[in-house]
């Protein structure tokens, strides 16, 4: 046995803040309950970001929820990566089960049942706002990743897409890119070569087959107009709590590349439009993500080390990034090393290959004179875990094992009645859901190539223009279309530039 009354006093020293904070347990000593020994979280350092492991069931996802209620309830707008599909329920109230009465007796609180306000967005077809960007705001140094382009076909995008910011064709979706590289590898190449320099065809045509099959992967649903604005993740409801914002990802299981490359992007976008903040008693905005080792998974290393930096840089604009996994090895040590918070649920040791995994974790943690961490990882309860954070000073709080308290919302998704209230009520969905295909790259190039072809085969003797039948390089003709295609170039392209130049700054700073 312990000693209870020492334990008491290191819990309440390591775990007591000045500035905001959220209980989210209380510490157990011996498999027993502490009275009095609360742990907390001080929302001024959730832009540290955290890890929430644990093997399958032991209550990661149920962890997250309890978080992501409490931060709402602190007016801390969320975004939650729901890859499962089981955090719709956020929206409804929860209900007081016996067990639910039996953890909240050992914790001595009483259950407070609660619905969150949420809105469900989309990357696809599922109900929800939809969530796109377009290819010129993804910018061609992310895409060139996306596609594993090498340095030649990387350069090459690059130099398509200054052409085409030059030229004012706007590069909104695939079918726009298929129809530029289909150009610049054909009728435009002459053109195009003139002021731009050398194009290899080779090129051209291996980066469409890498583009249709990105298409395959169906990321034409992502690509696109309208593009949303991540200040719409930012708003709190009319009580003043903050939005819980559900990204439905079940469909992105199995294309664990286009799902790292959207987080990249998503994240790179609110580096680039948030304002710098200094140190804050809360975070702007935390993100979740669910079952994250599918963005580690099949990332290139230059992906990853971009993945990285991102996650360092973004923690100054008062953005924090909590990952969930099974196994903290599914997580680079890179990342893994940036996190202030860590929450560790139960793991099971089946192999010999679990046994180190589970060494490994617990020598991640602070050394306790209370616990034996390596055993107590594979014996912890469902919805306990061992909890360390940084305290408002930057210093790692004594290792604390958790009695959870439960969601106040349901532990369960929502029906699909209640899905179709929800979404009928959306703000987000009025603004976003009508797919927009206004004119761009592909339909400009079609229009000025169907004027050429309509020009050639006319038997020569008086062409109407002044008889320069030649293909694609009549000079009148080319002056109107420019003038079109620079007319309808939209201005927020240029704003969400920023986000380009940011990537081709990363990547110098990593060269
Ligand atoms: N904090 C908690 N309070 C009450 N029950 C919990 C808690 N955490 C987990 N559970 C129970 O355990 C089950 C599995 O939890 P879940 O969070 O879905 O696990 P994971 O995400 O790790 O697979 C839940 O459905 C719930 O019954
Ligand atoms: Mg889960």
């Amino acid at each position: 046995m312990h000693d209870q009354e020492a334990f008491l006093a290191a819990i309440q020293n390591g775990y007591t803040f000045k500035g905001t904070h959220i209980k989210i347990g209380v510490a157990m000593l011996d498999g027993a309950v502490v009275d009095g020994a609360d742990v907390n979280l001080p929302l001024g350092m959730m832009n540290r970001h955290g890890l929430i492991a644990g093997a399958t069931g032991t209550g990661k996802t149920k962890t997250l929820q309890v978080i992501a209620e409490a931060l709402s309830d602190a007016g801390v707008p969320v975004l939650l990566m729901d890859i499962k599909g089981d955090l719709s329920g956020i929206a409804a109230a929860g209900t007081e089960s016996d067990k639910i009465k039996e953890r909240y007796q050992l914790l001595k609180e009483t259950y407070k049942p609660a619905a969150y306000p949420a809105e469900l967005l989309s990357l696809s077809q599922e109900k929800g706002a939809r969530l796109r960007a377009t290819v010129s705001e993804f910018g061609p140094v992310l895409l060139a990743k996306v596609l594993d382009l090498n340095d030649t076909q990387a350069g090459l995008l690059s130099m398509l897409f200054k052409y085409c910011d030059d030229k004012g064709l706007p590069l909104l979706d695939l079918k726009d890119l298929s129809r530029v590289l289909q150009y610049a590898g054909d009728e435009g190449k002459a053109d195009i070569e003139k002021d731009y320099g050398k194009i290899s065809t080779t090129s051209t045509g291996t980066i469409l087959r890498k583009v249709i099959e990105l298409q395959q992967q169906g990321a034409d649903q992502f690509f696109g107009e309208l593009s949303f604005e991540v200040a719409d993740l930012m708003h709190a409801a009319p009580d003043g709590r903050g939005m819980v914002n559900i990204l439905r990802v079940t469909d992105m299981q199995d294309r664990p590349k286009l799902f790292s490359t959207f987080m990249l992007q998503l994240l790179a976008e609110l580096y680039a439009t948030l304002p710098e903040e200094g140190d804050s008693d809360k975070p702007k905005l935390v993100l979740f993500i669910d079952e994250a080792h599918l963005i580690f998974k099949e990332a290139t290393k230059v992906l990853l080390s971009q993945i990285e930096t991102i996650v360092k840089l973004i923690r100054s604009k008062g953005v924090g990034v909590f990952f969930c996994t099974q196994n903290p090895q599914d997580i680079p040590a890179s990342v893994l090393s940036q996190l202030g918070f860590k929450l560790q649920h139960a793991l099971r040791a089946f192999t010999a290959n679990d046994r180190k995994d589970i060494k490994q974790t617990a020598e991640n943690y602070p050394e306790s004179t209370f616990y034996t961490t390596e055993d107590l990882i594979t014996q912890l309860g469902i919805g306990e875990a061992l909890i360390t954070l940084l305290n408002e000073k930057g210093v790692p709080t004594p290792l604390a094992h958790t009695f959870l308290i439960s969601p106040r919302s349901r532990m369960d998704i929502l029906s699909a009645a209640e899905i179709d209230t929800l979404t009928a009520s959306s703000r987000l969905i009025a603004k976003y859901n009508e797919a927009t295909d206004r004119e761009s790259a592909y339909e400009m190039l079609n229009r000025k190539l169907d004027a050429a072809a309509a020009q050639q085969p006319a038997p020569a003797p008086e062409a109407p223009s002044g008889g320069t039948a030649r293909r694609g390089a009549a000079p009148k003709e080319e002056k109107s279309w420019l003038e079109r295609a620079i007319n309808s170039s939209a201005g927020k392209q240029v704003q969400r530039s920023v986000v380009r130049t940011l990537f081709g700054v990363i990547q110098k700073m990593f060269k």
